[in-house]
């Protein structure tokens, strides 16, 4: 097992890479202790879960609400939860968003730590310190920062990890590395066979990477007012395709990251056989790099982006593979870059 750290200044998060699962308890010095998951990762994994209270949340994004952070407040009731206690999420990115942000506002604040249990939350969703809820249609709206006490990341998790949710969980992958380690894209374009089969060696390395990333870059800007936006390459176009098209979040990024890669390389920032070597990658893996959509629907969700500012958005533009820069742009302009994935 190694450690890697986040210094926030809502909290101090150990990030436990290759730890198994079955060592949680010994991680969680609590009297009581609460586990908040759901159906499908209690049925895989329920047997290897401490003796703890179990609060089961229900599936998909539709669950991403209010409402199931009432059922979560409701049963931390029933179970006489306190200060003193300790909640651990054990699932994939939405149970870590929601329980985190229902451990974070109960009695102001519970101590509590994630146990991820797909690749897109290891690499991303449960590191950061952000969580939250959706809210009128607006993704994650309602939400707080508060790092998890600790993340425990079991490779052996991912083995049960249907392979459409493998190939979601990557696009994060490809996108830690284009943002901000070159080294770690040539070696996912020398590996992705042996990264899509798990091989031990190599999905260590890579989510080892992906996680030292993005703690150093939490610990920099931990409220996300500068280099933290370099980890939304893909997410502006991304978030309105997921929308708009039904996607799920990996195939809306690698979309998006499409977008942004060739409005890179339009401005003459990024070389034209680096925004190749991109989308080459994204389809070794799978990926979509083009689409069908209705522009004006998408156009609509990018300005509701709460990410805008007036007619301008924070855009994250690539200076070349491992180099990003976050520039605003006009929304207008974003028009070009839906037209490149048709
Ligand atoms: N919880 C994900 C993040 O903070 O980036």
């Amino acid at each position: 097992m190694r450690s890697l750290r986040i210094e926030g200044a809502s909290g101090r998060s150990t990030i436990m890479v290759g730890e198994p699962l079955e060592r949680l308890d010994s991680h969680c010095d609590a009297t009581r202790k609460v586990i908040i998951t759901d159906k499908s990762v209690r049925a895989l994994y329920g047997a290897l879960f401490p003796p703890w209270e179990v609060i089961e949340i229900g599936i998909g994004e539709r669950s991403k609400t209010l409402a199931t952070v009432n059922s979560i407040y409701e049963a931390f009731l029933r179970h006489k939860v306190d200060r003193s206690s300790f909640v651990v999420a054990v699932g994939g990115g939405l149970v870590c968003d929601v329980a985190g942000y229902a451990a974070s506002t109960y009695l102001r604040g519970l101590r509590f730590g994630f146990v991820p249990t797909t690749l897109l939350a290891q690499v991303d969703a449960s590191v950061g310190g952000k969580n939250g809820v959706n809210f009128k249609g607006y993704k994650n709206l309602v939400g707080t920062f508060t790092q998890p006490q600790f993340v425990l990341c079991d490779f052996a998790l991912l083995k049960t990890l249907p392979e459409p949710e493998l190939k979601n969980g990557f696009a994060e992958v490809i996108k830690t590395a284009v943002v901000g380690d070159a080294q770690l894209f040539s070696f996912l374009e020398a590996t992705w066979k042996g990264a899509l089969s798990l091989e031990p060696d190599v999905i260590e390395r890579i989510i080892y990477d992906c996680l030292a990333l993005k703690c150093r870059i939490v610990s920099l800007d931990e409220k996300e007012k500068g280099e933290r936006r370099k980890l939304n390459f893909g997410h502006t176009v991304g978030h309105a395709l997921e929308k708009v098209n039904h996607l799920r979040h990996g195939e809306a990024v690698s979309l998006g990251m499409v977008a942004a890669a060739r409005l890179s390389a339009r401005r003459g920032l990024l070389s034209r056989n680096d925004a190749g070597r991109i989308e080459a990658l994204l389809s070794k893996f799978e990926l979509p790099v083009r689409t069908h959509m209705d522009a004006n629907l998408v156009r609509d969700a990018l300005r509701r982006d709460k990410k805008r500012e007036n007619e301008e958005i924070h855009f994250v533009l690539l200076d070349g593979i491992g180099n990003a820069r976050v520039m605003p742009i006009g929304i207008h302009e974003l028009d070009e870059a839906l037209n490149d994935l048709r």
